[in-house]
């Protein structure tokens, strides 16, 4: 039977004649090609799925992204012919630097022996693809088609275009490495213990639960779906995973033993390494060690087999990436399973890790402001974890019913107090609360505005800054809070200045930032700036690392506000990264002027556990956000950032607040990289923004848009970035972050957000295709009682509803939207719903001496009143039934003032 696919009728001609057979390689089983990470391997696409196109010219064969791989075993094939090229679908390099290159090689292995037969580049910008022939392969035993990157690995999107063999008898077949031997026959799971023990394999656990390293744990397959396999030797059962990876399983006094054997999986590339340590805890913490081991490719599995002994508590297996990188450690516990005997106790369960790192997992270092109110929400991940409080601060108390210190401290200062810690059968462990107190936090509120890397790039320069201070005061973002003007990557001049102090792109930045930052700041606004704690910025500008002093003293010379401070090209591990924040949040202390520290290493160390230690006040927790609601891995489309962000609300407050990354509203599908790795087209529906606007809000990440401040913005999306009330709940003083409640059965997930006044924010996020119902129920949310009226006001309209008891009735929640509502208790009367219609009217008077604050039709109704700077530094509060109020005037130039009344909520920006 002849396979013939894209052939010339040239080759087609020739294969007939000599009587031999054709294979494309498109037609062999390409799941053995290996490729960069997150992208794919296409039967005749482009990796990105477009058409396999080189120069226009649209080819049969493979498309796939450097890093790639592909061996084939001859079988005895006789010639293979191939066009080498990167596809239509990359930039080219003379577009975007390092873009669309790479580096192919062909080799050819026989006896162990290898003979490259063809080496060299391939670029974009070719004019036509490079040929390879080989002929009189009679007698080697493998081919190796390899795609390495050239500097990045940006767009190289390759394509082994027209490739083919011509071959008789036995047809030549990819496979997943050389020299491998045929398949072994597949070890199956016992069916039972040695004495009749019921068998629990790991694979039938709860997987989601391990800590992995790339992509998700698979059951009874690797990690990229194919049948587990290490050095040959196939297995039925097991678990695929990839370092570094962390497994912790409760055994429940009732596993008596675990059996396991630990390898690299065969589908992973040659530079796959791990280590692996197996050990116990027992009920009073005390570890033993089971087994550990190194692991490379192509070694048998590593066998671990113990008994579990009585008072064992968790098993935990740890698989590290031996200190490289972490690149193709596929990892396979095969064969794993527990022998489980019954005695009125669960079998065992795999539960998170976070359960062994400490018994407290909620901030330990915390900020609050004189006079406003605090709160401190404790959490363990232990369900079984209690709760004391001791040696409180005045003014504060400890709620036991719902694990939370909270109150009012009138004096600045540094505060301690203690946190007792109870899991049964354990010893407690006391943990010391810092708490601060200040006026002068670098952050007290979460800050507003707007930073250039999604649809701006390379491209920014001093006039795009004037640009977006100009175009947030025209458009009105500047009176709805938004006040930071942030430059991203690449502003930077080709190296530093002779005396080692950072220089700007002097094309790009005529005078320098010194100009443009009086400039910012002479419109009210303050000045970001980006570097990296490498040598290298992500785009490839200069970094910090070893320049932090220098870097620090001029960034404060010019009179720069906020640094983002990244962190590509850095090592991974969580010492270095804490050590490099630290080095740089210190040395922007030592420069003497005020400025935010904005932490983005993507949350891979949990900086939400030490950032704040190191001088930052914000940290980002994920990836970069992409413009879709759905990303491909990994990238972070809204579904993403709920998954990551969700479950960080222990660790948000005042001065300290997990960062989601910048909002996508008003971009459209018309960003740069913000644009890539989303599932269907980028660009959002109105709904999706307003969900994903909603989301930051009841986080309290900051708000940084990234539109095109160039051109018009339409008034729907300003609407969106305007809403006031929903910023009101983005700016509240008291930090918190939404707790996350749960999801149901719809895919509808409800959030929970204590505000400063006593209000509490509620959202609910319909995550599903569907249009959904939805019932808030009170006795779900500890933050409401149950028996208590609420006045409630639908936050994204601005529009009151009827006065609710013990629940919501949302009878259509459409398709990816959210439901915001902010419910104040026990304002029923008419006088407090006349006042909140009133709120409109406040009027607001400043002079030399005071700044007063009235609000005509209010009188005899509770009003909160703040006045803060614009990053949310408070100068005074007051809480009142009177119709004004008068606070001495701040040295700020900007004031805003903040009211809110039966869960309304009036902001205005003001200058003295
Ligand atoms: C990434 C960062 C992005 C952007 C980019 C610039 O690491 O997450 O937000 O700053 O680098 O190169």
């Amino acid at each position: 039977m002849k396979k013939l696919f894209f052939l010339s009728s040239m080759t087609l001609a020739a294969a007939l004649t000599a009587n031999a057979d054709v294979i494309a390689l498109a037609d062999m089983d390409l799941s053995y090609i290996t490729c960069l990470s997150g992208e794919a391997v296409h039967k005749n696409q482009s990796t990105k799925g477009t058409d396999l196109a080189i120069r226009g010219k649209v080819y049969g064969g493979v498309g796939t992204h450097a890093p790639s791989k592909c061996i084939v075993r001859l079988n005895g094939a006789s010639e293979f012919h191939t066009l080498l090229g990167i596809t239509d679908s990359a930039e080219s390099p003379s577009q975007k630097a390092n873009h669309g290159i790479a580096e192919y090689t062909v080799t050819l292995h026989k006896n162990h022996e290898t003979e490259v037969r063809a080496t060299g580049t391939i670029s974009r910008d070719d004019a036509a693809p490079v040929e390879v022939n080989l002929t009189n392969l009679a007698g080697y035993e493998y081919l190796e088609l390899d795609f390495a990157t050239g500097t990045q690995p940006w767009a190289d999107h390759c394509a082994w275009a027209d490739a083919r063999f011509t071959y008789s008898g036995t047809a030549p077949a990819t496979c997943s490495g050389l020299y491998t031997e045929p398949a072994a026959p597949i070890v199956q799971l016992p069916t039972t213990g040695p004495n009749g023990e019921q068998i629990v394999p790991l694979s039938s656990l709860d997987i989601s639960l391990i800590q992995n390293g790339w992509r998700t744990p698979q059951a009874n397959k690797s990690i990229e779906q194919n049948t587990l396999t290490i050095n040959g030797q196939r297995y039925a059962s097991g678990v695929g995973i990839h370092a570094p990876a962390k497994a912790v399983v409760k055994l429940n006094g009732s596993a008596t033993h675990f059996h396991c054997e630990i390898g690299i999986d065969d589908e992973a590339g040659e530079r796959a390494s791990a280590n692996f340590v197996v050990k116990v805890r027992n009920t009073s913490g005390a570890e033993r060690s089971i087994a550990s081991a190194e692991l490379h490719r192509m070694n048998s599995a590593v066998v671990v087999d113990c008994d579990i002994q009585a008072g064992d508590k968790y098993l935990i297996i740890e698989v590290g990436d031996l200190n490289d990188t972490n690149e193709a450690d596929h990892v396979d516990l095969a064969n794993a399973y527990f022998h489980f005997v019954f005695q009125n106790s669960n079998p065992p369960e795999l539960v998170s890790p976070d359960v062994l790192s400490s018994t407290l997992n909620c901030a330990t270092v915390l900020f609050s402001q004189p006079g406003v109110r605090f709160m401190h929400r404790l959490h363990s991940n232990n369900p079984d974890a209690t709760f004391s409080v001791n040696n409180l601060p005045a003014g504060l108390t400890y709620n036991e019913r719902r694990h939370l210190v909270e109150g009012i401290i009138k004096q600045e200062g540094q505060y301690t107090y203690n946190v007792l810690t109870s899991i049964p059968g354990e010893d407690p462990v006391s943990t010391p609360i810092s708490l601060t107190v200040s006026s002068h936090l670098q952050q007290p509120t979460p800050f507003m505005g707007w930073i250039s890397w999604n649809t701006i790039e390379g491209e920014i320069s001093d006039d795009v800054v004037r640009k977006a201070c100009d175009g947030m005061i025209s458009s009105g973002l500047f009176d709805a809070g938004y006040t930071v003007i942030c430059m991203d990557d690449l502003w930077h001049a080709p190296s530093r200045a002779a005396d080692g102090k950072p220089q700007a792109n002097a094309t790009r930045f005529p005078n320098g930032i010194k100009p443009l930052a009086d400039y910012v700041h002479s419109r009210g606004m303050k000045l970001g700036i980006y570097s990296d704690a490498a040598g290298r910025t992500c785009a490839g500008a200069y970094g910090s690392y070893g320049s932090e002093t220098i870097d620090a003293n001029t960034y404060a010379e010019w009179g720069i506000d906020i640094l983002k401070y990244d962190y590509c090209f850095a090592p991974t591990d969580r010492a270095s990264t804490i050590t490099r924040y630290t080095t740089m949040g210190n040395a922007l202390k030592a420069s003497g002027r005020d400025i935010i520290f904005y932490g983005c290493e993507w949350g891979q160390n949990s900086p939400w556990e030490w950032a704040a230690q190191a001088g930052c006040s914000t940290w980002r927790v994920t990836l970069d956000v992409r413009d879709c609601w759905e990303a491909r891995s990994p990238g972070v489309g809204v579904i993403q950032s709920l998954a990551q962000v969700k479950d960080l609300w222990p660790y948000s407050g005042v001065n300290r607040f997990n960062d989601a990354d910048m909002l996508c509203v008003g971009i459209n599908g018309k960003g740069k990289s913000s644009s890539d790795l989303c599932v269907g087209t980028p660009g959002m529906t109105k709904t999706e923004y307003r969900t994903q606007f909603a989301l930051w809000c009841m986080w309290g990440s900051p708000l940084g848009l990234s539109f095109d401040v160039r051109n018009p913005i339409s008034a729907t999306d300003l609407a969106i970035m305007t809403n006031r009330e929903m910023i009101d709940i983005n700016q509240d003083k008291m930090g918190q972050a939404a707790e996350w409640i749960g999801v149901d059965a719809n895919g509808c997930n409800l959030l929970v957000k204590d505000l400063e006044n006593g209000d509490v924010a509620v959202a609910v996020v319909n995550m599903s295709n569907n249009t959904q119902s939805y019932v808030i129920d009170f006795n779900q949310i500890a933050a409401l009682d149950p028996t208590a009226t609420y006045a409630v006001r639908d936050v994204q309209r601005c529009e009151d509803m009827n006065n609710a008891i013990g629940s919501i009735s949302i009878p259509s929640i459409a398709k990816h939207e959210t439901k915001v509502y902010r419910l104040s208790k026990g304002t029923t009367s008419i006088v407090e719903t006349l006042a909140a219609k009133s709120l409109d009217n406040v009027i607001t008077e400043v002079n030399d001496s005071n700044v007063t604050v009235k609000f005509p039709g209010t009188d005899g109704a509770s009003k909160r009143v703040i006045l803060s700077d614009t990053l949310g530094r408070v100068f005074g509060s007051a809480t009142t039934t009177d119709t004004q109020v008068t606070f001495p005037t701040p040295s700020s130039d900007l004031i805003v003032v903040n009211v809110v009344c039966a869960g309304r909520s009036i902001s205005k920006v003001i200058r003295r």
